[in-house]
């Protein structure tokens, strides 16, 4: 017979990994579903590609050329560059524009540091009235040839308000399991997507229909940034995607660990403010997004604690009761630590617990290289 304190971990620990592989499950089966939208390859919209620069000398004039390899009309392709750099980026910026000054590019000038959500917000007041579409981006992205063209069919269908791409880190060492986390999220964003839309967008590529963002603008609060574009989006009644068929390479930079902390420091924030400000600007419309966003909502905010109190249960059942059952199910789950994905998940729950904690005295909105 289980104790009270057995039964209470089975619960927790049961929901934890339950809730995630009935998600999973499910997902699987709507993944071989039909986008539902109107694709256009001959739909070519205006875009402006915006980044904003923080101390980025090392890696701006690779940037740079990386866009402009891109496969899309160039006289539709406007970049802006915002940048708060005390090192010699903007310089760099400038001289690489006189030399390829076949590519429409505005370098704007953050003076004081306000953070990266400032900075494009600065972008967009820059945007051309004819453009179409903006895309966000950051200094150490790496897009494909032909990522422009890709995203640009899917906004022929006025139902698509945003969309970002899958991510690859292009490091061979990958200890933290990079690779194995963005599997498995590429994954469950796409199949959400093919369902609505995605909570979750990734910075180094994020589309967004420039005339929902004229509209309202973009969403301003402490944490606000890719995600926050996308659920904004998505809230609204619009699809906001991650398509299945644009790859956007990410090197690692500096610590990794400090960095998974930052952004699951502002996701946390988005999942607890987007959908109220969304609201609170009578701009939310019902639509089957809904439903994927309670669960991730769930899966981001509350379902990492009962990991941790139910493990903490665990091992006061077998240490205080030296209970056989709680002893055999702490072998059993360090035993599944020998899984990669089991891995992953376990350092995820861990990231976000430590962000929830770290986000009650700072909200790293600005951070530093
Ligand atoms: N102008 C300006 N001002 N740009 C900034 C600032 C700032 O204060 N802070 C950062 N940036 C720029 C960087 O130069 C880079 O181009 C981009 O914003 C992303 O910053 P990274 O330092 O590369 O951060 P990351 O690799 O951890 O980025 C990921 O997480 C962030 C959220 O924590 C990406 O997903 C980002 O898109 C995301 O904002
Ligand atoms: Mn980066």
């Amino acid at each position: 017979m289980l104790t009270a304190l057995e039964w209470v971990v089975t619960f927790f620990l049961g929901v934890h990994f339950g809730t995630p592989l009935a998600y999973y499950a499910y997902l699987r089966r709507v993944m071989e579903r039909p986008w539902g939208i109107r694709l256009d390859d001959n739909y070519r919209p205006s875009m402006a590609v915006i980044l904003p620069t923080f101390n980025e000398s090392d890696i701006i004039e690779k940037r740079l050329d990386n866009i402009k390899q891109q496969e899309y009309p160039r006289e539709l392709v406007e970049v802006i560059v915002v940048d708060s750099s005390s090192d010699e980026t903007a310089d760099i910026v400038k001289n690489w524009s006189k030399t390829n000054n076949d590519l429409c590019l505005k370098l704007v000038k953050q003076n004081d540091l306000k953070g990266k959500l400032h900075a494009m917000d600065m972008a967009i007041q820059k945007v051309s009235s004819n453009c179409r579409v903006a895309v966000f981006t950051d200094a150490d992205a790496f897009w494909e040839p032909k990522a422009l063209s890709k995203a640009a069919r899917y906004f022929a269908d006025l139902a698509v308000g945003a969309l970002t791409a899958c991510i690859r880190y292009g490091n061979a060492k990958d200890k933290l399991l990079e690779n194995t986390y963005r599997d498995y999220h590429n994954f469950i964003h796409i199949a959400e997507s093919k369902v609505h839309s995605t909570p979750v967008h990734n910075g180094p590529f994020v589309a967004v229909r420039m005339d929902l963002i004229r509209e309202v603008g973009l969403p301003l609060f402490d944490g606000s940034d890719d995600s926050a574009f996308g659920s904004f989006v998505a809230l609204r009644g619009y699809r906001a995607l991650q398509v299945d068929d644009i790859t956007v390479e990410e090197p690692f930079r500096g610590n990794q660990v400090l960095r998974k902390i930052r952004r699951a420091q502002h996701l946390l924030l988005i999942f607890k403010r987007i959908k109220s400000y969304t609201e609170e600007r009578k701009l939310y419309r019902k639509s089957s997004f809904d439903r994927i966003w309670k669960l991730e909502w769930w899966l981001t905010i509350l379902n990492p604690w009962l990991l941790l109190f139910g493990t903490g249960f665990l091992l006061f059942d077998v240490l205080l009761s030296r209970s056989l059952i709680g002893l055999t199910l702490l072998i059993v789950g360090l035993a599944s630590l020998l899984s990669k994905t089991f891995r992953m998940w376990v350092f995820q729950q861990f990231y976000l617990i430590v962000a929830a904690i770290r986000n009650l005295w700072t909200k790293e909105t600005m951070w530093r290289k």
